[in-house]
């Protein structure tokens, strides 16, 4: 099976995956009390296709949205609503975009107003996961190595690490092989070679790992209630060093100056 890219399915990728990052960024601009995640929605997709593109999210398995927007409890495949995100409620936003025939896909965990330290520490530490699992994304390496390297942090660091859903390959198709779990054993599963793509994307709870799917179809939350956190991007398996094909630092420079 080929699994890996050539240099001009990466260049297509890279468009896409670029484009994730600075529509993330439109939307922190908005982030604050009051905002819904209805929105954030309309921005992000009025972003997407001013440039060019197609919202990768809406219609994909009859999903509704260009956002993913999970608050608190809920870790993922939130449906944008008309409620108001409020002080002190966390929300990861998870975009998609379609472009040239290939796929964009990264998420970023925001809060609103004045978050608790408790919580602070959680995105903290996911992020944190995110860049040591970006770290083992190297040839030669294996999907495991990633995987142990996100466990490892998380649950040093006290909190669980969701199971049910996992990061994943991308090209023409938004999820491909080969599944990179956030659990694992070092030195175990697929070898990662180079020009492989893939989406690394850390989901840990506070509390228990366990989560549940909404009467909504889509919306995972965690059984506890207590919070949960996100943070996705998109990389290339290179000798030395991994390539990012996504990044936060649009969304950086807009908080920073917020
Ligand atoms: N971003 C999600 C992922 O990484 C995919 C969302 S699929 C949708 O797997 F159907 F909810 F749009
Ligand atoms: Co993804």
């Amino acid at each position: 099976m080929v699994l890996a890219k050539s240099e001009e399915e990466i260049e297509l990728l890279r468009l896409n995956n670029e484009l994730v990052s600075k529509t993330l960024a439109e939307v922190a601009k908005l982030i604050r009390p009051g905002v819904t995640t209805l929105e954030l929605d309309k921005r992000a997709e009025e972003y997407i296709r001013d440039n060019g593109a197609k919202p990768g999210f809406l219609g994909y398995n009859g999903y509704p949205n260009t956002l993913c927007t999970s608050v608190n409890s809920a870790v993922v495949h939130g449906i944008p609503k008309a409620t108001a995100l409020k002080d002190g409620d966390i929300v990861s936003v998870d975009c998609g975009t379609f472009l040239h025939g290939f796929y964009g896909d990264s998420a970023f965990t925001f809060t609103i107003g004045e978050v608790s330290l408790e919580v602070q520490r959680l995105i903290k530490v996911t992020r944190e996961c995110l860049e040591l699992g970006i770290d083992k994304a190297i040839e030669g390496l294996r999907v495991g190595d990633i995987s142990f390297a996100v466990q490892k942090h998380a649950e040093s660091n006290g909190y669980s690490v969701v199971r049910e859903l996992v990061g994943h390959g991308i090209g023409r198709n938004m999820h491909e092989k080969p599944e990179i779990p956030n659990y694992g054993i070092k030195g175990n599963g697929p070898k990662l070679i180079n020009g492989m793509v893939f989406c690394i994307e850390p989901m840990i709870n506070m509390g228990t790992r366990q989560v549940y799917q909404e009467r909504d179809g889509w919306t995972i939350k965690t059984i506890d209630g207590k919070p949960s956190a996100h943070f996705e991007l998109a990389v290339v398996v290179r000798k030395g060093k991994a390539e990012r094909l996504s990044t936060f630092r649009y969304i950086d420079e807009v908080l920073k100056s917020s």
